[in-house]
């Protein structure tokens, strides 16, 4: 244990660089209240007095230095970083909201433009003069809320029509292979019944066979694509029945349109309805905005759609809430008319190269094997060929060490007994980048054979424990012994 003291003076701290003096001394920018309230416990209710502004802002950015680097946080497609430019453009309308469209028209010109812009990239029915079918959502999330429920209301529309149950609430259910938390979101929110498509050992991805067995007179939707849309449409002429596609492009749906253009699994294929996207992935904007987009007017029912006026004109809205930032939107438009299709392309490109170049020094180590594809999102997964003595999640905690951040996790449930490391490949992701966690990584594996089997280390642990506390009860006791004597000299009391 480390005995920690006050500043002595009170003044000293006046001089200092670091304005940590806050957090040393209730004096001079809290008061001792304050100081108490905010360090001794009492976080969670709202401080009586005001602070100095500087205060609050060292205060917080002190705190915040703990939080991982989100350049380095290779757990997660969402953006982190874009252009300077971009930046600013992002803290220009950071006061703006996007929901007050009357006052703000040209932001939402902007939207209309990029839900135009996407639904041509995934190649939707429409006309040069019509306009395409979509929001600007926060994320994927709602995107696919928004579609599920447009599915959810057509179907009971139409039960309603024939005279057959429609309350239900697992008369709807939606296969999905993917262990994503929002389907389940989707699903309990909106009383739908989720079927879903086992993974298995060696098949990461939804089974199309599968899903369109699971497929029942009560499927509202599902994702997943070129194969599924022929099963499908078999099977809809076979039983008088419509179920629909609904494509959860999250990640994909910004990779697909620039590397794999021949690729179908968008509005082409004739059972598709409805597209989610995440804008914050490969859509290359920070955190805080997704796109659902449909095939046409009559895939999203009109009593959805809520017309409000008291903000000035008459406003369409169908999101799950009111108020937002205009930020991200403005941020979408930017990366579009900067980059276009050629930008994105370029961009991805390099992603996949990166990917590459990781999965192969990963695989040259000779200690992993590789579980995700070639082709797809730039992503590299990996296993440890012998997990005897230490496993993924050593590894990772290894690599925190560096400044990574890469998650170990196992797999869902069917194959829940194989636990993977995952690095997910970003624009600002270099090959320098990629190099340099190799070369952890080799380290972070020397370091981990060099050290004692489980047992061993667990028996090593404890006697260390042990040692440790003797040696802090000695410091402790040094401490008082010595404050004793200093008393005795000085005679203070
Ligand atoms: C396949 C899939 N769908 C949906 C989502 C949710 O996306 P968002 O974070 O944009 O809400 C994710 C998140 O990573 C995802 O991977």
């Amino acid at each position: 244990m480390v005995v920690t003291t006050m500043a002595a003076d009170p003044g000293e701290s006046l001089y200092s660089t670091f304005a940590s003096r806050y957090v040393q001394t209730p004096s001079p920018g809290l008061s001792p209240s304050l100081y108490l309230s905010l360090y001794c416990g009492g976080r969670f209710k709202m401080p009586e007095t005001a602070i100095p502004r500087e205060a609050a802002f060292q205060i917080i950015s002190d705190e915040l230095m703990l939080d991982g680097n989100p350049r380095l946080n290779l757990a997660s497609f969402v953006t982190t970083w874009m252009e300077p430019e971009c930046d600013r453009l992002v803290m220009a309308s950071i006061n703006k909201n996007y929901v007050d469209m009357d006052e703000y028209p040209v932001t939402t010109e902007l939207q209309n433009r990029c839900v135009n812009m996407i639904a041509h990239l995934f190649h939707a029915p429409i006309g040069e003069e019509e306009a395409a079918v979509g929001v600007g959502t926060v994320g994927s999330s709602e995107a696919i809320m928004l579609a599920g429920l447009a599915f959810k209301t057509k179907w009971q529309k139409k039960r309603k029509a024939q005279g057959k149950p429609f309350h239900s609430p697992t008369s709807s259910p939606a296969p999905t292979s993917r262990y994503t938390v929002c389907w389940e979101k989707f699903a309990r929110y909106f009383e739908v019944e989720l079927k879903e498509v086992k993974l298995r050992d060696d098949f990461y991805v939804m089974d199309p066979v599968k899903a369109v067995e699971m497929v029942d007179e009560n499927t509202i939707c599902f994702e997943d694509v070129r194969l599924l849309n022929q099963l499908l449409s078999d099977k809809n002429k076979e039983t008088g029945w419509d179920t629909p596609i609904h494509v959860d492009a999250a990640s994909g749906g910004f990779i697909a349109p620039f590397i794999y253009p021949e690729l179908e699994w968008d509005f082409r294929l004739p059972l598709v309805k409805s597209i989610n996207v995440s804008g914050h992935k490969y859509g290359l904007v920070y955190a805080g905005v997704g796109w659902a987009i449909w095939r046409s007017k009559e895939d999203l029912p009109e009593e959805l759609i809520f017309h409000i006026n008291y903000l000035g004109s008459d406003q369409p809205t169908f999101t799950l809430n009111f108020s937002r930032g205009s930020s991200q939107i403005i941020a979408q438009y930017y990366q579009f008319i900067r980059l276009g299709f050629e930008g994105y392309r370029n961009v991805i490109e390099n992603c996949m190269k990166n990917t590459r170049a990781l999965r192969d020094g990963i695989a040259g180590t000779g200690r992993f094997t590789i579980l995700s594809k070639d082709v797809g999102v730039p992503v590299v997964a990996f296993s440890l060929v012998d997990a005897g003595k230490y496993t993924v999640f050593d590894v990772s905690e290894s690599l925190r060490r560096f400044g990574w951040i890469v998650p170990a996790y196992t797999m869902p449930p069917a194959a829940g007994h194989i636990a993977v490391l995952r690095v997910v490949i970003r624009e600002d992701f270099s090959r320098g980048l990629a190099e340099r966690l190799v070369s952890h990584l080799c380290k972070v594996l020397a370091e981990l054979d060099a050290l004692p089997g489980r047992t061993a280390a667990a028996a090593h642990l404890a006697a260390a424990d042990a040692g440790k506390a003797a040696a802090e009860e000695e410091e402790i006791a040094t401490f008082w012994r010595r404050l004793a004597d200093r008393r005795k000299t000085s005679g203070v009391c």
